[in-house]
């Protein structure tokens, strides 16, 4: 189907305007340099290297979830709803825009924290307080599970009209449905660089913004495939199937040709680590990245990404052939709370 097709069918839903869009496709010619180099290789032997800043979106120190949030706001709006509460890690990229969008929408936010108890406030945790967040911080998930349906409860006894987050299934598809418009800004972009109608290897992680990008592919007939590396260990056994199930929403909703298929998305692990800590591999890609091309990447999501791709390029499981566009998720403000991993690595 025609691209102007899908972002007329976007352009119908409610939607607020939170993120700059539009952002940077990049090259990084010093990165594959220095892939090539440490595998004392040849620069053939390493794909051409792209990224798609997604972490420039500015709002709320930006990432991706900056265009999800634009739709899952303005249905919230439409539904009348007035509270958030939100369960979410103590890192969680989610927690920070949710409490951004609430304050940019007179909404009252919740965040139960589920974890890390006694991990210093910094990065998302200190944001969220900042855009106003009532914040509460327990030990595990059934402990705040139900303390936030005690929450809802009572600010439902209050009159408020208020919403437990993982309760709303538009949630799932409002990240996807905001990155079919990426899609169309890198169909734009890699044109501009020369790659029209080229097979491109998309790289991110597990989750609502590499789906949205292969859906669009999908539907406008673009040979780009997609790799996604899982941040949770439980991820790619389960996340083939969530694919096929939102992608369908998606596409019922916008009349798009196609959801996607099994196997259209890539899921890898060995790269995770524990979920909200970070991994040797991410550090060493986080320092590599920023010290050949200037570019910041976080310890919990895109430096597991990356150390993801650096792995399996070493490993000769990346065909050099096809250029890698890195789908750069954000996740930065969380880099403070890893300063003394970051500060104290050496390289081997
Ligand atoms: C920085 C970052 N990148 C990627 C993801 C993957 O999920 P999604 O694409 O659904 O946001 C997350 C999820 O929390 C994230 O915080």
């Amino acid at each position: 189907m025609q691209p102007q097709t899908i972002l007329d069918a976007i352009d119908e839903l409610p939607r607020i305007q939170l993120a700059r869009k539009n952002t940077p496709f990049e090259e990084m010619p010093r990165l594959r340099a220095a892939i090539a180099e440490s595998m004392d290789a040849d620069i053939e032997a390493v794909p051409q290297l792209f990224i798609k800043r997604e972490d420039t979106t500015g709002f709320a120190f930006g990432g991706n979830k900056a265009r999800h949030m634009e739709f899952l706001f303005a249905h919230f709006i439409e539904r009348g709803i007035d509270t958030i509460v939100n369960i979410n890690h103590y890192d969680s990229n989610n927690a920070r825009f949710v409490a951004a969008s609430c304050a940019r929408t007179g909404m009252k936010y919740h965040w139960v924290a589920h974890d890390m108890v006694d991990a210093p406030v910094a990065g998302n945790m200190l944001i969220a307080h900042l855009a106003g967040a009532n914040i509460h911080r327990v030990p595990d998930q059934p402990t705040a599970r139900s303390l936030a349906e005690q929450i809802n409860a009572e600010e439902t006894r209050n009159g408020r009209n208020s919403t437990v987050l993982s309760h709303n299934p538009f949630y799932d598809i409002a990240g996807m449905i905001g990155f079919l418009e990426t899609g169309s800004e890198l169909d734009r972009q890699t044109q501009e660089a020369g790659l029209a109608d080229d097979p491109l290897h998309m790289w991110g992680l597990c989750g609502r913004s590499i789906g949205g990008i292969r859906l669009y592919a999908r539907n406008t007939g673009k040979p780009w495939k997609a790799t996604a590396v899982a941040q949770q260990l439980e991820f790619p056994k389960t996340y083939e199937g969530i694919y096929l199930d939102r992608s369908a929403r998606v596409a019922h909703l916008l009349g798009l040709d196609t959801a996607l298929d099994p196997g259209d998305i890539t899921t890898i692990a060995g790269y995770t680590g524990t979920y909200g800590y970070t991994t040797e591999g991410a550090i060493a890609a986080i320092h590599l990245v920023a010290s050949t091309e200037g570019i910041m990447l976080d310890p919990n999501y895109t430096g597991k990404s990356m150390s993801g791709l650096i792995g399996e390029v070493k490993s000769g499981n990346v065909d050099p052939e096809v250029p890698v566009v890195f789908i750069h998720t954000g996740g930065l403000p969380q880099t403070f709370a890893f300063a003394d991993e970051l500060w104290n690595w050496q390289p081997h």
